[in-house]
């Protein structure tokens, strides 16, 4: 029996650096309202003329197959998370995957907004544990910025978001207790329309048209105190069913690494589960919200900043858009 094990991790962010006091010029905001609200200091917002979500992927595939030592040549499959691909159809696996001259292998996309890398990383771990795939990539990486309204009636939902992309390198491993010990999924749609973009969906007779364009359906349409709300219960109970699935306590995380939609939610469960100061990571400060690329972002910088080590317990919990919701231990 093959088990599964991250071996390299890797992110890229553009490089324009986009300020709460940036926002204050567009909008009836201020830097305090964010940073007291969100944690929030600062996004980044892709450049039109250079980065893509396929391109931004690519630069992160790289650096995970570099730090793994792999060959970009030997990577035989690819999970691909985003809600902003580069096109309506196709998704952006295939577009990474042209980009990274890897033309044949299989592209997957998925559409779980920010719990997508955990679905991705579920996805890739049972394709290495049934010997499958060898060297599967998960990806998750978003453009926001082009879809904000940067407006004051478009504030709620604009001065969350930000852009950039974060990738995984999964391989197999003999080792049972090494790598992802496992992952757990859950979703209720009856909380659909809290969070979503309505248009262009198919559930209109005309798809698009003008009315459509000038109103705000195109738009992400948030409830946040709903979503907030939700948000620290799921997190909380997704977090205690992969500890209970493994036979371990909160007592045993070295780190945790919560999707970044609030530093107020990240300082909840850090709260609840009594986690020491530098237990829980966090750089939403830095990058906003970045959705389904948010996790690996910050898988990728705290193991650059050496706070991953050999044998640690991490784990890895999302919420978002669905509702979904979703947590992964993984053994270091
Ligand atoms: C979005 C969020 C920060 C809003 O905070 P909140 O305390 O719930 O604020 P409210 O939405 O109740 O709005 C409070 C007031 O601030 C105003 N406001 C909203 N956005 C604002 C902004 N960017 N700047 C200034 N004022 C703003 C509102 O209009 C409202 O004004 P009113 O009282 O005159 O009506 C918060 O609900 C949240 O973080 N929710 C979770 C969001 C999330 O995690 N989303 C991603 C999920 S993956």
């Amino acid at each position: 029996m093959k088990y599964s094990k991250i071996t390299g991790v890797g992110h890229y962010v553009p490089e324009n650096v986009v300020t709460n006091f940036d926002l204050e010029k567009h909008m009836d905001t201020s830097d305090e309202w964010i940073r007291e609200r969100t944690g929030i200091e600062e996004r980044r917002f892709f450049n039109p003329d250079k980065d893509t979500v396929g391109n931004m992927s690519a630069k992160a595939s790289r650096m995970a197959l570099e730090r793994a030592g792999v060959d970009v040549k030997d990577v035989d499959f690819i999970v691909f998370a985003t809600i902003t691909p580069d096109y309506f159809f196709p998704g952006s696996g295939v577009i990474m995957q042209r980009e990274l001259g890897l033309q044949g292998i299989g592209a997957l996309d998925i559409r779980n907004a920010c719990s997508g890398f955990i679905y991705g990383l579920s996805v890739a771990d049972q394709y290495i544990k049934t010997g499958m795939y060898k060297n599967i990539l998960v990806i998750g990486a978003e453009i926001q910025s082009s879809a904000l309204e940067l407006t004051t009636r478009g504030r709620n939902v604009s001065v969350i978001f930000g852009d950039g992309a974060g990738a995984v390198l999964v391989q197999p491993t003999d080792e049972k207790n090494k790598g992802i010990l496992s992952t757990h999924l859950h979703a209720d749609g009856d909380f659909a329309e809290e969070l979503y973009v309505k248009d262009p969906g198919s559930s209109r007779k005309v798809r698009l048209d003008n009315e459509i364009l000038e109103g705000t359906s195109i738009r992400a349409h948030m409830n946040g105190n709903m979503v907030f709300k939700h948000a620290i219960v799921r997190f909380s109970e997704v977090i205690n069913e992969a500890l209970q699935a493994n036979n371990l306590t909160k007592e045993d995380i070295d780190l945790l690494i919560p999707h970044q939609a609030n530093l107020r939610i990240s300082n909840f469960l850090q709260e609840k589960l009594q986690l020491e100061e530098g237990k829980v990571y966090n750089n939403i400060m830095r990058y906003g919200n970045t959705t389904a690329a948010s996790i690996p972002i910050a898988f990728s910088e705290a193991w650059q900043e050496g706070k991953i080590k050999e044998g640690n317990l991490i784990c890895l919990a999302a919420f978002g858009s669905g509702f979904t919701w979703a947590s992964s231990l993984i053994r270091w």
